[in-house]
């Protein structure tokens, strides 16, 4: 008799427990739910900018930083109280027949407002090109002529000032070299071929006239006048 009350008892007391054990599961998945909100740190930006200062009508690269989407590094720079240092003079592109040069420069590591180039012919006279915005790396030189010997400089400037030219150079063997990596450079254009072409037929006729009229004196002129010898020995 007391088996049945007994067993009610023990029914009712674990029938709940049942029910309750199930919602533990669900509490488990929420549990491990909350390991994923991770703080999400933005990575460092650790990749140089697409940046060359050779490059042709490059943006500056503090431009590009700010345009960019992700964050990029740039060369360091010299102070912008300071005047540029000298930009590098690169490839001199000479195209004689038309009497002009193709000239290519890099940046130097500094703020540059402008940039423009200095060009002494071989009288020492000095020519300034124009102004050139920081974007530029190229410029045209024009009106060169055949033969003639000329130095180029490259020069840059921001508010403090302008970049310093190698006081190196000048006549004579002293002047004859600038540094490498420097702003300035010799550049020589060679005489057209057509000058070349005139040169020769010019010595070439000078020196057939030569003949010519050292033959006409030879065979006709002498033999007119005669040589001072000649007939005083036919007289005797
Ligand atoms: C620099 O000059 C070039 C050619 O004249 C021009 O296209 C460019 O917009 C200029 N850049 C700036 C920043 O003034």
């Amino acid at each position: 008799m007391l088996g049945s009350p007994c067993l009610l008892w023990l029914l009712a007391v674990t029938f709940p427990l049942v029910p309750r054990a199930q919602p533990l599961a669900p509490k488990d998945f929420e549990e491990e739910e909350e390991d994923e909100p991770e703080t999400a740190w933005p990575p460092l930006p650790d990749v140089p900018c697409d940046y060359d200062r050779c490059r042709h009508l490059q943006a500056p690269c503090q431009e590009l930083q700010r345009a960019g989407p992700a964050a990029c590094l740039c060369p360091g720079l010299s102070s912008p109280a300071q005047p540029p240092d000298p930009p590098r003079l690169g490839e001199v592109r000479i195209v004689a027949e038309e009497g002009r040069a193709v000239v290519h420069w890099c940046a130097p590591f500094s703020p540059v407002r402008h940039y423009w180039l200095l060009l002494w012919d071989g009288s020492g006279t000095r020519q300034k090109g124009p102004l050139l915005n920081a974007t530029f790396r190229r410029a045209e030189l024009k009106g060169l002529k055949p033969g003639g010997a000329y130095v180029v400089c490259v020069m840059a400037a921001n508010e403090a000032g302008e970049s310093r030219v190698p006081p190196a150079w000048g006549e004579g063997p002293a002047g004859a070299g600038f540094p490498a990596f420097g702003p300035c450079g010799r550049l020589t254009v060679p005489p057209r071929p057509q000058t070349l072409v005139h040169a020769a037929v010019g010595v070439s006729t000078a020196l057939a006239l030569l003949s010519c009229s050292a033959l006409i004196w030879h065979f006709c002129l002498r033999d007119r006048w005669g040589c001072p010898r000649r007939p005083a020995a036919g007289v005797l």
